[in-house]
């Protein structure tokens, strides 16, 4: 087993599991500084597209900004989503896969769902291919309203069933998106393998947001994002000094000319 899944699956019930998004090699090389897990997530599509949905994000798209992100990736487990209908069936998830894994490098691909799918994720994991898993809410099949799991007992059960069949089918770790907090409990005590949670309480083993929203770079009102810095502020100074000194031919000074 892949020595950085090993690690992963050792810190259930020791310590919690950091996971971040990365588009881009700049953003990849701090948050590997600090994170177990770099997740390339289809969240791109509207974070840099503004897509409307995640389903328009293309295989292209995914393995473009897969390759800029390794270049910063030295220590963490690098995990890149599967876009939509990219694994319809065994056979299109298994080229897919791979083509994600040899281009980019990755150590893992992560696909949204799991009874629709079992079939495809037993045979990517039996190709030898490591497999994240995703439930609750996902981003993938929502036509409409983003609303939380977990709500209803046969929602509930459901949920319960899927984590346990993604355990047996040999994901290493399953994200569980907007699922009530006690569901997100039950699920994780319920199950050896790290769940990582989004929206989804402190119950879970770990954490995944996507970068940009903690950064407040991205424009949002979800409930579960906070916003840990103002980093457009920053980003607003840096360009309003540039600007000034440019019209006031303060820059570029000797020092910064040839
Ligand atoms: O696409 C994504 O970034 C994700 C995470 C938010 C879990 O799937």
């Amino acid at each position: 087993m892949n020595k950085k899944i090993k690690n992963i699956l050792s810190k259930k019930n020791k310590s919690k599991i950091i996971c971040l998004t990365a588009y881009s090699k700049n953003f990849a090389e701090e948050i590997d500084k600090h994170a177990d897990i770099a997740l390339v997530g289809d969240s791109l599509g509207s974070v840099l597209y503004d897509y409307n949905t995640t389903r328009k994000v293309t295989l292209s798209n995914m393995i473009e900004h897969s390759k800029s992100v390794r270049k910063g990736i030295k220590k963490s487990l690098m995990v890149v989503d599967m876009p939509y209908q990219t694994y319809r069936n065994k056979n299109e998830a298994y080229k897919n896969a791979k083509k994600i894994i040899i281009e980019t490098k990755c150590d893992a691909v992560k696909l949204e769902g799991c009874n629709k799918i079992k079939n495809i994720i037993a045979y990517l994991i039996k190709k030898k291919i490591p497999v994240m898993g995703h439930l609750g809410l996902l981003p993938q099949s929502v036509k409409g309203k983003f609303v939380s799991k977990g709500k209803t007992e046969r929602e509930k059960k459901k949920l319960l069933n899927e984590s346990k069949i993604l355990e047996r089918l040999g994901v290493f770790a399953i994200v569980l998106e907007c699922i009530r907090s006690d569901v997100a409990k039950l699920i994780t005590n319920s199950i050896s393998i790290p769940t990582i949670g989004i929206g989804s309480s402190v119950n879970c083993d770990g954490q995944v947001l996507v970068t940009d929203d903690l950064l407040g770079l991205n424009k949002t009102n979800i409930k579960f994002v906070k916003k840990f810095i103002n980093l457009k502020k920053n980003i607003n100074q840096g360009v309003i000094k540039f600007k000034r000194e440019v019209l006031t031919k303060k820059f570029p000074s000797k020092k910064y000319s040839y």
